[in-house]
């Protein structure tokens, strides 16, 4: 059955749920403060690269379905299911998420309804957020107006977003009546059909398995990685050992890549998130095991970067080292938090002539590295490098042929910090390979 649904936030999370839900026949109204951005959105443009998306919002704008507003009231006065999909950022001064987006678009939206309303929260935030916006409608929502606040988490990955959101694993619903359920029920019916897990829960219990399941997928790379310093010192393969684990269907083997670790604008600020609100709630175990994740993590960046230094002969002063790679992973122009650069940073920082290279964020990384050296191609970044270091694994990276790599490089030297290239074809093109907790041969 069709609904009339609002999405307020047009980010990823956004324009994605809002493409994915006119994709599920339901009338669609986005809305932004950023004029710019709603306009391109309208001719059916996006900010930011996602395979699958663009062609889904021309898709729906062209039937009719989805449309773009910078107007509350419209949004207002158009739909009865308002979701909202805007940013939760690490807070200026703290470990904590900075919610003030969420409460103004609340806020914004209560000034404007007319009828009754189900707002429904996507942002990952704290939880007891619900329970705060809940408080705030029953003081600020028009007289005679029901309005009530729902919890929906989005599971969606960054490359894989629109297959994320239109084929699911669970459907998680936290709501405080039964009336709210339902209206969420009818949102997610295509999916009911699919046989989709639809969890129906709580405002807390929902709010939480969000940010776990972010804390979890941290912690899971995190022990991969830990384990690779442990192969280091002890001469054993991270990449055997993730292997065998991953055989264990109690383990699998996914988000067991061992590397420069993980970043973008989830993970990282989401396990520093929980850690804070166990800090605040007194759950100091959990505090105090999330802020060692994101220690340990940040730590592998360094490990990299002083593996890089050791490739080099002790020292990169003056060395051009080929950063190949710049987005937080593969697949998306996004280098928010990204190990990536940061790595790529920190080798510049040590005196290195570091050249970075990657196929889609060069422009995102330029912007928040203005001092790093960008090139258009693999060839140009490592014409006369010294070191050649794979920083995200995009397909067309490891896919590069060593042989065809190797006269254009000044020492044939490569230290693949993602454990994705294929260390027996590069050794027997003649390089030398390093990889974070592999032997070194
Ligand atoms: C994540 C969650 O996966 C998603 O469910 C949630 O909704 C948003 O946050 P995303 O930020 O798109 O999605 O990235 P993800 O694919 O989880 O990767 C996060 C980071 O972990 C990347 O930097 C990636 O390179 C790194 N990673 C992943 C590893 O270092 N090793 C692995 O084995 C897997």
């Amino acid at each position: 059955m069709s609904t009339s649904i609002s999405v307020v936030g047009t980010g990823y999370l956004g324009v994605t749920h809002a493409a994915c839900m006119a994709e599920l026949g339901h009338e669609v109204i986005a809305y932004d403060v950023d004029a710019s951005k709603i306009d391109a959105l309208a001719e059916g443009v996006l900010p930011f690269f996602e395979p699958e998306l663009e062609g889904l919002v021309r898709r729906h704008t062209a039937t009719g379905r989805l449309r773009f507003t910078t107007s509350v009231a419209e949004v207002a006065e158009r739909a009865d299911v308002h979701f909202i999909c805007v940013g939760t950022p690490q807070q200026p001064d703290g470990l904590g998420a900075d919610t003030s987006h969420v409460e103004s678009a609340v806020l914004a939206l209560l000034g404007h309804l007319t009828r009754p309303s189900l707002i429904v929260g996507k942002s990952t935030v704290p939880v007891g957020t619900a329970d705060r916006l809940n408080r705030l409608v029953e003081r600020w929502a028009p007289p005679g107006v029901s309005v009530e606040v729902a919890w929906n988490p989005e599971f969606l990955r960054e490359g894989h977003a629109v297959r994320d959101t239109l084929a699911p694993e669970r459907v998680v619903l936290g709501v405080s009546s039964q009336e709210a359920g339902k209206v969420l029920l009818l949102v997610y019916d295509a999916f009911v059909v699919d046989d989709i897990p639809l969890l129906v829960t709580d405002l807390p219990t929902a709010e939480l398995i969000k940010s776990a399941a972010n804390a979890f997928l941290a912690t899971k790379i995190t022990f991969a990685n830990v384990m690779a310093e442990l192969c280091e010192a002890s001469g054993a393969d991270v990449v055997t050992l993730a292997d065998a684990l991953g055989f264990d269907s109690r383990i699998g083997r996914s988000f067991l890549g061992a590397g420069i670790g993980f970043g973008g604008g989830c993970l990282p600020k989401d396990v520093r998130a929980l850690a804070a609100t166990a800090g605040e709630l007194g759950v100091d175990t959990l505090a105090t095991f999330l802020r060692e994740v994101d220690a340990a993590n940040t730590h592998r960046r360094e490990a990299v970067v002083e593996a890089a230094v050791s490739q080099c002969g002790g020292t990169v002063t003056g060395t051009r080292i080929a950063c190949l790679g710049a987005a937080f992973k593969p697949g998306t122009d996004d280098v928010r938090d990204s190990p990536a650069l940061d790595v790529a940073a920190r080798l510049q920082l040590r005196g290195a002539d570091a050249v970075v290279y990657d196929p889609e964020a060069n422009q995102n990384a330029a912007h928040a590295c203005p001092t790093l050296r960008f090139v258009e191609t693999v060839d140009e970044a490592v014409d006369g490098a010294e070191l050649v270091l794979l920083l995200t694994e995009w397909p067309e990276l490891v896919a590069l042929d060593p042989c065809a790599l190797r006269p254009r490089v000044r020492s044939p030297r490569v230290l693949d910090g993602r454990n994705a290239l294929n260390p027996e074809r590069w050794r027997a093109a003649g390089w030398w390979y390093r990889a974070p907790g592999r032997p070194n041969i």
